[in-house]
């Protein structure tokens, strides 16, 4: 039995796949399929070598963090970068967006820095755009105790694959699914609709097609282009976040131009919001809204540019945090 599992994965190095991986597939295979299902395994690793399809599309299923989603090739495999922005956004929301929206005084919340929960009664709102299999969206209802999701994706079958994906995790009560375009009016109605306490995204965000080169590993082949670089018009990798940032803007008003709304102290801003959209109240006509954390996953290369798009757009309130790898993977903006 042994060498029949040394041989599955020596045919997986033959085709070019690395050592670890090889080992860490074959071992998904054994505990999905089991080690009396040799045949079935078999099979698979025959369609792999062949194909390059990954191995989360050809089994149908994919994990993240702790739990297990439905894939096929309409959707993007779930990364292990997603799961940093995740565990980086739920941090943020405890420590600042639910203490801000409770009203906590700073002085408390500096006593209490270790993370808060939501207030009986007050619950949380999250706009998760580009959702493909629903990942983000479901580890963050699962996380948060009191939060409604609005979850939106270009596709029809994306959507119902991603509305299956929270009912299989039981958390399909806080998740709203829509099927809308982040260049149409569509998006523009929901911004002016809802309000949203964080907007999460893990864009569009490959270069034009640059991920379709030579050097490219083949499985990137088989992952959607809708979800890697996007429309046609990505040639820069930017024009997901210049969207959701200018629409941010005229939807909300942001961002407040006054000293305190700049503080480092995201409290100490949303003390001063309070004051300042009064103060301009015809200067911001357009803002009757608080959005108080932006969270994106991005691609490291467009580091510098995410900043310049920030620093145009008056954003000067935000954060990088890298990933495994030691590389800027995701950008916190406090508006
Ligand atoms: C990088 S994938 C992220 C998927 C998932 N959130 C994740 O982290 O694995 C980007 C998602 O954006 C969606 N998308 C692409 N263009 C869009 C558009 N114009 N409007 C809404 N969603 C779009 C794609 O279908 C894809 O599911």
């Amino acid at each position: 039995m042994f060498s029949q599992y040394e041989d599955f994965i020596n045919k997986l190095i033959s085709a070019g796949i690395e050592e670890s991986e090889a080992k860490r597939e074959i071992s998904i295979l054994l505990s999905e399929i089991g080690e009396n299902n040799l045949e079935e395994i078999e099979k698979i690793v025959r369609k792999r070598v062949q194909t390059r399809i990954p191995i989360q599309y050809l089994l149908g299923k994919a994990s993240f963090m702790d739990f297990e989603v439905k894939v096929n090739e309409k959707v993007l495999i779930p990364r292990p970068e997603t799961e940093i922005l995740v565990e980086e956004t739920v941090k943020r929301l405890e420590r600042h967006v639910i203490p801000a929206k409770a009203g906590i005084q700073k002085q408390d919340y500096m006593l209490r820095s270790s993370g808060f929960r939501v207030k009986p009664g007050m619950t949380l709102t999250a706009l998760d755009i580009g959702t493909g299999s629903g990942i983000i969206a479901i580890a963050i209802a699962k996380l948060i105790p009191d939060i409604k999701i609005t979850s939106i994706d270009i596709d029809k079958e994306i959507i119902h694959l991603a509305k299956e994906n929270a009912k299989l995790n039981n958390v399909e009560n806080k998740i709203n699914f829509k099927i809308c375009d982040v260049f149409s009016k569509c998006f523009e109605g929901l911004l002016q609709s809802q309000k949203f306490d964080l907007i999460v995204s893990n864009p569009p965000y490959v270069k034009g097609r640059t991920c379709y080169g030579k050097s490219v590993q083949p499985e990137i082949m088989h992952e959607p282009k809708i979800a890697l670089s996007g429309s046609k018009e990505n040639t820069t990798g930017l024009i997901y976040y210049e969207r959701i940032i200018e629409l941010i803007k005229k939807c909300y008003g942001l961002p407040r131009h006054c000293e305190e709304a700049q503080s480092a102290d995201p409290l100490r801003r949303s003390e001063a919001s309070v004051v300042i959209s009064k103060r301009y109240e015809i200067a911001l006509p357009l803002a009757r809204n608080d959005v108080k954390l932006l969270a994106f996953e991005i691609d490291p290369p467009l580091v510098d540019d995410l900043k310049s798009l920030l620093k145009k757009n008056n954003l000067n309130n935000y954060e990088i945090i890298k990933d495994y790898s030691k590389l800027d993977r995701c950008l916190f903006v406090y508006p």
